[in-house]
């Protein structure tokens, strides 16, 4: 049945179902744990390359550019390795400058098709820059061409909205930064804290099969928004990435104006759009930035803005007087917040998508894999 539908009306609900699988795939892969004992399990080659860079290039398009841009926070504060994350149609054509020495590009592809993805692949090789894909593709032109080949395992994804592959993506990413962790003296990351972030990490599936279990609560919620001409995606640190991956699927598939912002940018721009008419996603997590997020939020509420807020029940007495709706998650280690709030945008737009009568398999004007520059 991974070819079919199953009991599903569409692969992309399919598809966000089968995530906690994925997950559990990828750890069945990466984390080894002998009595007691863990374990990162990179090739070789791939963890030699990771520690060696001073700077890691990450190039990719679409919604594996966001997860890219995901990657950028965990490596950065976790990894303490200095990060950059391009478009990768701009990347090709403005004649960058790099170090062969001390970079290491990671092309992030679903596909391994993505023709932008593969002239910069082409053009990186070229400058003696080494190499990871990251792909869903085994016998992909990427895999091909590459030097070093790593695989998200989130079996064939048939939705033109990527779901699965983006959440292997960034299953993928966290286990990157947790790798230089290991071998970086750092104040807030010691190897005690990583490793009990790792052990966390084989909890996680179940609390992801929770999340599936909000997405009735979801439609209701939504439903009267699905009329509406424009919405707004906020979030803060690792959370605006995802914002924007918000935003691009319900672009993608409901024809619904959307924008992913940084919640700290609100005031540059986007609060003179606020008004009753715009629903606000809101990515709230318990971080440091809490505050700051409140206070954002408070900004949007005293412009009579609708807020929905995603964030773990445990902030729910905080955020009563300051949101209109709240999607609660099931309570889960910040770090691993990300992997339950990706599951709920993915429903926002399938929900609302598929409450406006389209064909969420397959949007307007797009492709699934884009072979042309
Ligand atoms: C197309 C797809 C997107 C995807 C993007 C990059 O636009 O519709 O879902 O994110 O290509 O694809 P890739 O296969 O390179 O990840």
């Amino acid at each position: 049945e991974t070819q079919g539908k199953g009991i599903y009306p569409h692969y992309m609900l399919k598809e966000i179902h089968e995530q906690p699988g994925v997950v559990r795939n990828l750890l069945a892969g990466l984390l080894e744990k002998t009595d007691g004992h863990l374990k990162i399990n990179l090739p070789e080659r791939v963890s030699r390359k990771l520690h060696k860079a001073r700077r890691i290039l990450i190039i990719a398009c679409g919604t594996s550019f966001h997860a890219g841009l995901f990657g950028k926070y965990l490596l950065e504060s976790i990894g303490l390795v200095s990060v950059s994350v391009e478009v990768a149609s701009e990347f090709r054509y403005r004649h960058p400058v790099v170090d062969p020495e001390r970079d290491l590009a990671i092309l992030i592809t679903q596909s391994g098709e993505t023709a932008d993805t593969l002239s910069c692949l082409r053009l990186l090789k070229e400058l003696g820059v080494p190499q990871i894909v990251l792909t869903n593709v085994e016998g992909s032109t990427a895999v091909r061409e590459a030097d070093d080949a790593m695989f998200l395992l989130a079996g064939p994804e048939l939705g033109v909205a990527s779901t699965k592959a983006f959440l292997a993506q960034i299953v993928y990413m966290m286990f990157f930064a947790l790798e230089l962790g290991l071998k970086k003296p750092h104040p807030e990351h010691s190897n005690a804290h990583i490793y009990s972030i790792l052990d966390e990490f084989f909890r996680i599936p179940a609390l992801m099969e929770e999340t599936l279990n909000l997405s009735p609560s979801i439609r209701d919620l939504v439903k009267p928004f699905t009329h509406l001409p424009s919405t707004l995606f906020l979030g803060r640190g690792r959370d605006y990435p995802l914002a924007l991956e918000g935003a691009l699927k319900l672009k993608e598939i409901s024809y619904i104006h959307a924008e992913g912002y940084p919640s700290g940018e609100l005031k540059h721009g986007p609060l003179a759009l606020v008004s009753d008419s715009m629903p606000v996603f809101a990515l709230v997590s318990g971080s440091e930035l809490l505050p700051k997020i409140l206070g954002n939020l408070k900004e949007v509420h005293s412009r009579s803005g609708i807020i929905i807020s995603i964030a773990p029940a445990s902030l729910k007495g905080a955020l009563t007087d300051v949101v209109n709706h709240q999607i609660l998650l099931p309570p889960v280690g910040d770090f691993f917040l990300p992997l339950l709030s990706t599951i709920v945008l993915q429903f926002i737009s399938y929900h609302m998508a598929d409450l406006k009568g389209f064909d969420v398999d397959r949007p307007r004007n797009l492709a699934k894999s884009v072979t042309v520059e």
